[in-house]
């Protein structure tokens, strides 16, 4: 699964995006070490603090159907900037994803940027 595929595949995944309070709609795709893709986009709340994003969403398929190790993540939104994961994104991902894992972030018009999740996340906190 390459990374344009990935992004394309994310695209499709935010249209799904239920986002009537913020009106932001977020995309993720993901590939696992075996090759299984997983997509997600972010579900809202009126009880915003029980929101999920994107990313969260798109982890948590691939886990609960038993993918653990997380090796790319693609990430969009239909912002006119790159949309990066939040602090608590990041920090779920550390789970599932080792610290040479990548994050792509795509936005229409500037293209495509890579991090590793280590430069994301430096340190991450692990028990
Ligand atoms: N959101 C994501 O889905 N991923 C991010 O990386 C940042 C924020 C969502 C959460 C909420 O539905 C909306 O974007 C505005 O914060």
């Amino acid at each position: 699964m390459d990374k344009e595929k990935l992004v394309e595949l994310a695209y499709k995944a935010s249209k799904y995006s239920y986002s009537p309070y913020s009106h932001f709609k977020v995309g993720a795709a993901l590939v696992t070490e075996d090759g299984s893709v997983f997509t997600g986009c972010n579900v809202e709340n009126a009880s915003y603090g029980a929101t999920i994003c994107a990313e969260r969403t798109c982890a948590l398929k691939a886990v609960s159907e038993g993918h653990k190790k997380i090796k790319m993540m693609v990430i969009v939104s239909d912002s006119n900037k790159f949309t990066y994961p939040c602090g608590i994104c990041r920090q779920f991902l550390s789970e599932f994803m080792d610290n040479d894992g990548i994050i792509v972030v795509h936005d229409k018009d500037k293209g495509t940027k890579e991090y590793t999740l280590g430069e994301l996340l430096p340190e991450a906190f692990v028990l």
